[in-house]
């Protein structure tokens, strides 16, 4: 057994699949748990990668906040095409902090600000989606002419902190090669998996 970073791995295949324009390369499945102890999964963004922080920006009155708050720990998995690998992360969670979401929301297009000032809440039933269009189209209407669309507080964010990390290289002929690191106390242990 040895031992090794893989955050800083994880940060260069990612810088890597985006340079290679993989399709999916920020796509993160985000595995949570309910208080049933059913599980979801749904698709979030990869957003940053700052000093070992991986995080993502979501929503107030989603699901997987509920579920963040029963069981503060998920399940994450990436595949990226361009470079046969798959990443499974088991993490703890923290909220983001309000500098990284200030950031963060210096970056969205405004039509992607003005939907998180619509009032809905995420997950929630609605009449139809001609009435979101309808909403959506008024707020864009009153807001034009102004500079600046403020940080929503609907406007979250979730710090994954992995202690467990699998690399899978996949194989054409089937014969993977899986690279689990595990999080002993300041150590990462590494083992090799049978695919
Ligand atoms: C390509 C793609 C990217 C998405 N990115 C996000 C995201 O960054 N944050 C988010 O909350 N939902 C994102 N979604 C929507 C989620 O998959 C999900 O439908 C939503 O967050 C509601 O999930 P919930 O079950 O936690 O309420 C994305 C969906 C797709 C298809």
């Amino acid at each position: 057994m040895e031992s090794h970073d893989p955050l800083e791995l994880f940060h260069d295949y990612w810088k890597t699949a985006r340079q290679k324009n993989d399709p999916v390369a920020d796509s993160l499945s985000l595995a949570t748990v309910d208080d049933q102890n059913k599980p979801h999964v749904r698709t979030v963004l990869l957003k940053t990668f700052r000093d070992g922080q991986i995080g993502f920006v979501t929503k107030a009155g989603g699901k997987k906040i509920a579920h963040i708050a029963h069981c503060s720990d998920v399940e994450c998995c990436l595949s990226w095409p361009t470079l046969s690998l798959q990443v499974r992360m088991r993490c703890t969670t923290t909220e983001m902090e309000n500098s990284i979401l200030d950031y963060l929301w210096s970056l969205r297009p405004r039509d992607a600000k003005i939907v998180y000032h619509l009032g809905f809440y995420q997950s929630a039933a609605i009449a139809s989606y001609q009435l979101l269009e309808k909403k959506f189209q008024e707020l864009k209407n009153k807001l034009k002419g102004k500079k600046d669309i403020p940080r929503s507080k609907f406007y979250l964010g979730f710090i994954l902190h992995p202690y467990a990390i699998e690399f899978l290289y996949h194989n054409k002929s089937r014969l993977n090669k899986r690279e689990l690191y595990e999080k002993k106390g300041e150590v990462w242990v590494k083992t090799i998996l049978t695919p």
